[in-house]
């Protein structure tokens, strides 16, 4: 069934009325067909080029397809080359011919060019409040778990952070990201429907009334580009790449940490597995599973750059690739986000373990080598006097603040009993990160 053939003499091949066909994936823009097609004939009446009860009738054939749609009383398959031959044959068959007047002053590639930038707008909403119910877990969390932890560069234990801080750490990106994608939407927020196949077209239609109808800012400016920019998806997918990387940042941490090695926090049954062999595993699979999956979007980012680097204007079939690799991009950055809230939702923090992890670390290093600095000495001095202290409280197995003042003075003599509560750990959060959260 198609909505082509007057000029051809022989029967399209199997082979490639499969390899043409986007049916099978392009069904999901179905609402946006139907809701892009209401407003064109709406328009199309308002201009006079069909009568009002011309219009009235055609969308009233719209408007039953797309409740049988809702209501599976109609199946989106069949012989059809995509959603739009699908929806166009099905209308025909309703209302008759009438319905072949629906495509008067439209092409299919204003058609797509709509629906996929209504889609994208709609999904990309719909991920800005995943990213919304995560940043509530996130601070949540944080709040509830407003303790001391070793902060790590290069993975070596390093200063003394809150975990609260290292949580939030993570809020501040997904802040960033949600800016990110408003700012996506704000420049795809234009309407291509009138574009016509490249070159606009005869018909004296109202492109500012669909592009209002369908909740666009305005129309396009331009005809070739509105038919041909796939720009709007690559932003997308970057930002949702940028979100996986903040993502599989977080789980690769989450995975750490649930080591035996760490034993930082404890991932609730209901986002870890088993071992099919090994009985006492406890894996961190959502979060290995969200790392993994951080590719998948690059992919499809990559993979939509490179189709489009090389296709003249306007309209070219290569396009018709952006619309896999964009879902998917799309579908698997909302389950990862669900699935890193739900993860983050159940999850226990051992306080105490965190606790031994930061006064195993000499983790008052720096600040013993700024109480120096205080009393006169230069930092680069300081820093060697506090590594010369490192080295005796490695060998004698005990922690800076477990030193006596005799001890101490050996290496520096302007210690003084007031050092131990500057290297205190709470002490040096409250002059440290306590200012930044
Ligand atoms: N399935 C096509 C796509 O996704 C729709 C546009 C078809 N346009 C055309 N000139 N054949 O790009």
């Amino acid at each position: 069934m198609k909505l082509w053939g007057g000029r051809f003499k022989n029967e399209e091949s199997k082979l490639m009325e499969d390899f043409n066909s986007s049916l099978s994936f392009d069904k999901r823009l179905y609402k946006e067909d139907i809701t892009g097609s209401m407003a064109h004939v709406k328009m199309l009446a308002k201009c006079g080029i069909l009568t009002e009860e011309e219009g009235n009738k055609i969308a009233e054939g719209l408007k039953s397809i797309l409740n049988d749609i809702e209501e599976e009383n109609l199946l989106i398959e069949g012989d059809y080359e995509d959603i739009h031959s699908f929806v166009e044959v099905n209308l025909i068959g309703r209302i008759g011919e009438l319905g072949k007047k629906l495509h008067t002053g439209r092409s299919r590639n204003d058609q797509v060019a709509v629906d996929m930038r209504m889609y994208a707008k709609a999904k990309a909403y719909e991920v800005i409040e995943n990213i919304d119910e995560l940043l509530n877990t996130i601070k949540t969390l944080g709040e509830n778990n407003n303790v001391i932890m070793p902060g790590y560069t290069h993975l070596q234990r390093a200063q003394v952070v809150t975990f609260k801080h290292h949580m939030i750490a993570y809020y501040s990106m997904l802040i960033r990201d949600k800016k990110r994608i408003l700012s996506d939407i704000e420049i795809l927020d234009e309407s291509p429907l009138g574009c016509g196949a490249l070159a606009g077209t005869t018909y004296n239609i109202d492109r500012e009334l669909t592009a209002k109808e369908l909740g666009f800012k305005k129309p396009v400016d331009n005809f070739m580009d509105g038919v041909s920019d796939r720009d709007y998806l690559i932003s997308l997918l970057s930002s949702f790449s940028i979100i996986m990387m903040h993502l599989s940042r977080l789980s690769e941490e989450l995975i750490l940490w649930s080591s035996k090695e760490f034993d930082f926090i404890s991932i609730s049954d209901e986002f870890s597995t088993g071992s099919s062999i090994m009985p006492q595993k406890k894996n961190p699979d959502a979060a290995e599973l969200i790392r993994g999956k951080t590719g998948r979007v690059y992919g499809a980012l990559m993979s939509l750059l490179t189709t489009m680097k090389g296709i003249p204007l306007a309209y070219n079939k290569d396009m018709q690739e952006d619309k896999e690799r964009f879902f998917d991009g799309l579908d698997t950055v909302l389950k990862s986000l669900k699935v890193m809230n739900g993860m983050l939702a159940g999850l226990k923090i051992k306080e105490a373990n965190m606790y031994n992890s930061v006064k195993k670390g000499f983790l008052n290093a720096t600040e013993a080598a700024d109480y120096l600095v205080n009393k006169g000495m230069a930092f680069r001095d300081a820093h060697g006097v506090i590594g010369s202290i490192v080295l005796y409280c490695e060998e004698n197995n005990k922690a800076i603040e477990e030193l006596n003042l005799e001890e101490m003075k050996k290496f520096s003599i302007l210690f003084d009993k007031d050092v131990y509560e500057f290297i205190d750990y709470k002490n040096t959060l409250k002059r440290g990160i306590k200012k930044n959260i």
